[in-house]
Order: C-alpha cells, then sequence, then structure tokens
C-alpha cells in the first residue's frame, strides 16, 4: 500500500493498518513468524528484532493494528486480557492509590484485591457513573483510575471525559474498552490515557483465541509497559496475533451485525412479563441516553436481564438455551449466554455482589451474529420453559 492506513477511515485501517506486503516476499497477508531469534549482521547489528519474546514482527503488526484502531501512538500485545491488565496495574509503585470502577469484570477485581494490594498498591471501589464522588476520591498517592464503559455484566455508562477532568491530569484513566471496541468507541479521544482489551472477545471475534491489548499515547506508560512486556514476558504467541489481526479485518462488520441482533433481542426481553429489568445501552434513558450517543457510535452485542423467577428460574432458562451455549466469555460471532453472579463475577465477596446489582437472576447474553429469528425463538422458548407461561408470545 502506497497510502498510510493511519489516515484512513476505520474500516480500511482495520484492514490494513500494521499490514504492509512483506518486504522480503511480497506476502499480502503478514506472515507467521515463527522464529523465536533473529540473525545479526554483526554483534548488536540487526532488523530490529532480536528475541521474539521482545519483538517479533507478526506481533509487531498486531500492535501497529491496534494502535491504529484506537487512535493510539503505540499498542502493545499480551497473551490475554489479564495480562495487559496487570502490566497496566504494574505502572503502580507500591504505596499509592488505585480508584477501581466498582462494576468490573470479576477477574480485574481479584486481581487488584488479591494480588496488588499484597504488593502495597491501596484501592478504593467507586461508582463510575458519578465523576464529582470520583473525583472526590482523589488523594495525594491516586495514580490510576481504571474503568470499563459499558460495565461488565450491568453495561453501566461512564463519562470518561468527566472523569478525566475529575480526576486532573496527574492521574492515569484507564478504560477497558472490551465491550464498545475502538468501533463504537475511542476512549483516548475522550481522554483517557490508556486502553486495554481483552482482546480474546470481539477483537478476534471467533472464541478461538485468548490474548490482551494495550494502547497508548502517554510515552512514559508505553516506555514502562514495554518494559514489563519483555521483562515478565506474557506476549501472545504469533499464530495468537495472525489470528487477531485476522479477526480485526471484519470487526466493523461484525459488531453492526452484534450490535442490531442485540438491539432485537434487548427489545424482546423488554416486552416479557417474566423480565424485571433490561440492560444494553440502548434501553437507556435521561442523561445516559445523551452520553450514550454522544460518547459511543454504537453499543454492543452484550444484553443482561433479570428474569422473575430468581435464581431456579435464571438456571431454568440458561439450561434450555438450544442456541445460546452457556459458556464463559462474550464477543464471539456465536451466541452466549451466562449467570454472571456464579461464573464470571463468582469472585466477588456475596454481599458486594448484591450492592453492585449482579443478582443470581441476572443473566448475561453474548448475541452473536447469527439470524435473529433463530436468536428471539431461542430466547423465547427458553424463556417459556423456565416459567410457565413465563412469554407474552
Ligand atoms: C471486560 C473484560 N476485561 C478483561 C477480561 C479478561 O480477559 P481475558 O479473559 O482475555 O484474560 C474479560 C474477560 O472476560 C472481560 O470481560
Amino acid at each position: 500500500m502506497s497510502a498510510e492506513p493511519s489516515r484512513m477511515r476505520f474500516r480500511t485501517r482495520a484492514v490494513h493498518a500494521g499490514q504492509d506486503p512483506d518486504p522480503g516476499t511480497g506476502d499480502t497477508i503478514p506472515p507467521i513468524h515463527l522464529s523465536t531469534t533473529y540473525t545479526q549482521h554483526g554483534v548488536g547489528r540487526h532488523q530490529g528484532f532480536e528475541y521474539s519474546r521482545t519483538a517479533n514482527p507478526t506481533r509487531a503488526a498486531l500492535e501497529e493494528l491496534i494502535a491504529a484502531l484506537e487512535g493510539a501512538e503505540r499498542g502493545l500485545a499480551f497473551a490475554s486480557g489479564m495480562a495487559a491488565t496487570h502490566a497496566v496495574f504494574s505502572l503502580l509503585p507500591a504505596g499509592s492509590h488505585l480508584i477501581l470502577s466498582g462494576d468490573v469484570y470479576g477477574g480485574t477485581y481479584r486481581l487488584v484485591t488479591q494480588d496488588m494490594v499484597r504488593r502495597g498498591v491501596a484501592f478504593t471501589l467507586a461508582d463510575s457513573s458519578n465523576p464529582e464522588a470520583v473525583g472526590a476520591l482523589v488523594s495525594e498517592s491516586t495514580r490510576m483510575l481504571f474503568l470499563e464503559t459499558p460495565t461488565n455484566p450491568l453495561l453501566k455508562i461512564a463519562d470518561i471525559a468527566a472523569l478525566k477532568r475529575a480526576v486532573g491530569e496527574r492521574v492515569l484513566v484507564v478504560v477497558d474498552n472490551t465491550f464498545a471496541t475502538p468501533y463504537f468507541q475511542r476512549p483516548l479521544d475522550l481522554g483517557a490515557d490508556i486502553v486495554v482489551h481483552s482482546s480474546t472477545k470481539y477483537l478476534a471475534g471467533h472464541s478461538d483465541v485468548v490474548g490482551g491489548l494495550v494502547a497508548t499515547s502517554d510515552d512514559d506508560s508505553y516506555q514502562s509497559l514495554k518494559f514489563i512486556q519483555n521483562a515478565a514476558g506474557a506476549v501472545p504467541s504469533p499464530f495468537d496475533c495472525y489470528l487477531t489481526i485476522r479477526g480485526i479485518k471484519t470487526l466493523a462488520l461484525r459488531m453492526e451485525a452484534h450490535e442490531a441482533n442485540a438491539r432485537v433481542v434487548a427489545d424482546f426481553l423488554a416486552a416479557q412479563d417474566c423480565v424485571l429489568a433490561v440492560y444494553h445501552p440502548s434501553h437507556v434513558a435521561g442523561n445516559d441516553a445523551v452520553l450514550v450517543s454522544r460518547q459511543m457510535s454504537g453499543s454492543s452485542g452484550i444484553v443482561s436481564f433479570r428474569i422473575r423467577g430468581g435464581e431456579a428460574a435464571a438456571h431454568a432458562f440458561l439450561e434450555n438455551l438450544r442456541l445460546f451455549s452457556l459458556a464463559e466469555s462474550l464477543g464471539g460471532v456465536e451466541s452466549l449466554a451466562c449467570l454472571p453472579a456464579a461464573m464470571t463475577h463468582a469472585c466477588f465477596e456475596p454481599e458486594l455482589r448484591s450492592r453492585l446489582g449482579i443478582t443470581p437472576d441476572l443473566v448475561r447474553l453474548s448475541v452473536g451474529i447469527e439470524d435473529e429469528t433463530d436468536l428471539l425463538e431461542d430466547v423465547r422458548q427458553a424463556l417459556a420453559r423456565a416459567g410457565d407461561g413465563a412469554t407474552s408470545l
């Protein structure tokens, strides 16, 4: 390509960024570089690659790609979303303070409460939907605010720009952008300092590769993260990088399809007597609706809902699904369903879980890209079986 992908529109960048034809062979698709080491012309004279933990050409292509999609100067790839989050938390020195949005993925909460605390990092759980209250938590030692928006599993929306203003320049704002993806939301444009992803989800998109990505334009953070990536070595394999690059090429098409199906499923659920509440960015009102349209260009394929009849009804619904798989994870082309209280968020203390609204009757759906009629039919029959006359259809 002669044109520079970073200047192009999203869909073009998703297909081309970081993927110039191989200068040696002309490969149009970045090869899977399996070599762990690189032959040097003389001591210290090489083509930018010495040892594959430090840098690998397939990984470099993926890192350039995520940076281009998030509008960042630099990107970094890790072996999982949690490895990426762990690297970001390692920016916090002992004695520092982290503000953690309460409504985050259970594994992130577990990492903070069971590992970061042991390393001398203090944390405060915050309600990220209230920027003023978050700002009031900032102290001399506060170094980072970590949040998700939309959140997992309740799809709450946080105002990234207002949060950055509230915590100030000195505090790094880190956004886990896994649910929205850069196709629908670009946190760095809104003032965030670092974006993290579980690329296991929408970015790779086919439930066949675990990975994590970081994007930032803050050079100090990048240098420290790059150091940790090499020093700790939680890097993805070249094959995993290839799969993620391949998945990202169709991100825009998939996100449109996920969103369209999720809206239909959310609307259907909202019309059922047996559904107590529906959580999806298309089902928020008032200021949150204004925020969604200002901050996001679309929503997500995740829909959560509370079913009448409590935990037993939730189990019955999940166990009667035929097309949706009862499984952890999300963001793949196939539809999945789970019970966050017992699965993805089981590591929260029960009292905190219920305070956050992650109740035993809360079901999370990752709506795939199958035909919407088949998806609706599956949800309808599972609801009907979950409780006599549960569906009004
Ligand atoms: C929002 C979010 N962030 C991070 C993670 C962790 O990612 P991984 O499973 O790739 O380590 C998950 C996993 O479900 C997630 O949902």
